[in-house]
C-alpha cells in the first residue's frame, strides 16, 4: 500500500496548502493512507473541530498531534468522539482522547497510527519508547495492522533515529514532527521500517519555523517579548513522506520525501 505522511501544518497557509494540493495527490499518487500532523493548523496553535474537520475533508485519514495538542480549548471536549484525531501517547493517565488507534482507510486497509512525545530538550513525560511498544504488542504489524505508522514528536534528531531502530522491524514508518525542518536522512532500515528525522512542515517557510521573523528574531537578540508569534501566510510548502510497503510484511520496500510548492518546493538546480 501507499502511504503519505504530511508534517506539523502551520496556520491558515499550511491549512490552504493542504485543502489545494492534497485531494490532487491522493488521486495522482494512488495513496491508500494519509496521516497529517495538525498540532500548528490554528493560528500555529493546536487544532479546533473546524480546522480538524478541513483536514479530514481534504484527505487526511488521521490527524496527529504534539506538545501543542491542547492550545486550543475546545480539544479536549472533541478530541473523546473523534477516533481519528491522535494526542501523544505517552501524555498522563487519563489525558482526554487517544494516542494510537488502528484506523481503516479509503481502500481497506487497516493502519494503526501512534502519536509519541520525545523527551529530549522537551518538558518531562513517560517514557515514549515503551508507551509506541505497547501499542504495537496491542496490534502487531502483519496482523491486526496492515500498516504501522510513528508520528515521534520531538527536538532532537538522535532520538528520532533511536525510535526508528527500536522499532525496526515492527513499524512500516518512523517519523519525526515538531521542529519543522525536512531532514534528508529518509531511508530504510535493516529490519524493513522506513525512517526520517523530520518530515518539516507544512507551512510558510519565508519564516522562522512557520512564524513571521520579527518576534522571534526579536527575542533571540533581547530576550524581551515585544509582541506575539504570527504565522507567516505566505504559499505554503507541502512536507512530508511517502512510502509503500510490501502487501504481506507491512514494511516499507519504498520512501521518499514531499515537498510541493513554496520557498521549500523541490526542483533540479539549474546546471
Ligand atoms: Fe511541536
Ligand atoms: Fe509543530
Amino acid at each position: 500500500m501507499r502511504l503519505l505522511f504530511l508534517g506539523d501544518v502551520v496556520g491558515r497557509a499550511g491549512r490552504d496548502a493542504v485543502s489545494e494540493r492534497l485531494p490532487g495527490l491522493v488521486r495522482d499518487y494512488r495513496f491508500d493512507f494519509v496521516v497529517v500532523n495538525g498540532e500548528n493548523a490554528s493560528h500555529g496553535k493546536g487544532l479546533t473541530e473546524p480546522h480538524f474537520n478541513e483536514l479530514r475533508a481534504a484527505g487526511a485519514d488521521v490527524v496527529t498531534l504534539g506538545d501543542h495538542a491542547f492550545d486550543q480549548r475546545d480539544t479536549q471536549s472533541f478530541i473523546a468522539r473523534e477516533p481519528t484525531l491522535l494526542r501523544p501517547v505517552n501524555m498522563a493517565q487519563g489525558a482526554p482522547g487517544r494516542g494510537a488507534n488502528l484506523i481503516e482507510g479509503r481502500n481497506g486497509h487497516r493502519v494503526l497510527v501512534i502519536n509519541a512525545l520525545g523527551r529530549v530538550f522537551m518538558p518531562p513525560i513517560d517514557d515514549p519508547f515503551r508507551a509506541v511498544e505497547a501499542a504495537i504488542a496491542a496490534c502487531p504489524l502483519g496482523e491486526q495492522a496492515d500498516a504501522v505508522v510513528v508520528d515521534f514528536h520531538t527536538e532532537a534528531t538522535s532520538e528520532i533515529q533511536g525510535m526508528g531502530f527500536f522499532l525496526d522491524g515492527r513499524a512500516s514508518l518512523v517519523v519525526g514532527t515538531h521542529t519543522h525542518i525536512p531532514t534528508a536522512d529518509h531511508r530504510i532500515l535493516k529490519g524493513g521500517t522506513a525512517l526520517v528525522a523530520d518530515a518539516g512542515m507544512c507551512g510558510d517557510f519565508d519564516s522562522i519555523i512557520g512564524v513571521e521573523p520579527d518576534e522571534p528574531l526579536n527575542r533571540f537578540l533581547t530576550g524581551i517579548p515585544q509582541g506575539r508569534f504570527t504565522p507567516a501566510e505566505g504559499e505554503a510548502t507541502l512536507c512530508g513522506v511517502a512510502i509503500e510497503t510490501d502487501a504481506t510484511s507491512g514494511l516499507a520496500v519504498r520512501v521518499s520525501p514531499v515537498r510541493i510548492g513554496g520557498t521549500l518546493a523541490q526542483a533540479l538546480p539549474a546546471l
